[in-house]
């Protein structure tokens, strides 16, 4: 049984976040999702649309997702490693050569990010869209 864990916010979730999560689950058994609370991402400072709850509903309801978790502090990924007994850290890469020093306890794995997506570029996409026009008008 293999174990592969990554972390990250997840707002706004697309096919980006699908696509990792698939590439994922595929390196082994079991895959667990540590998404950044609220709290976390004030420190990181990076405010997420969806809150924790609603950002860990929702991957928990995709079907790659075996096991959800919150992770409130930079430290925690050591802990969390040796209590899940994981056998691969895995993360995109925009995160290269941020994570090495868990190569003692895991493997590390970084994947190569789906381009053209992101959800800043979808919030910012958003931002730029004319408004709808008034039904009610017609
Ligand atoms: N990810 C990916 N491909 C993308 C976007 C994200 O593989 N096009 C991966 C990231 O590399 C990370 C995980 O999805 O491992 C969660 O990334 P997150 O930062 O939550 O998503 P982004 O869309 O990159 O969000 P932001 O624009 O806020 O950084």
């Amino acid at each position: 049984m293999k174990t592969i864990i990554t972390y990250g916010t997840f707002d706004l979730f697309h096919y980006g976040h699908v696509r990792l999560l698939a590439r994922l689950k595929q390196l082994g058994d079991k895959l667990i999702v540590c998404v950044s609370t609220d709290e976390f991402n004030a420190q990181k400072g990076k405010a997420a649309f969806f809150s924790y709850q609603q950002r860990a509903e929702i991957l928990a309801a995709c079907r790659y997702v075996d096991l959800v978790l919150s992770e409130t502090h930079w430290g925690q990924k050591v802990t969390d490693i040796e209590k899940y007994s994981v056998d691969i850290f895995a993360i995109g890469d925009d995160w290269r050569g941020h994570f090495d020093h868990l190569q003692h306890l895991c493997e590390v794995i970084y994947l190569p990010r789906t381009d053209e997506i992101s959800t800043t570029e979808i919030k910012n996409d958003l931002a730029f869209l004319p408004p709808f026009p008034d039904a009610s008008n017609d």
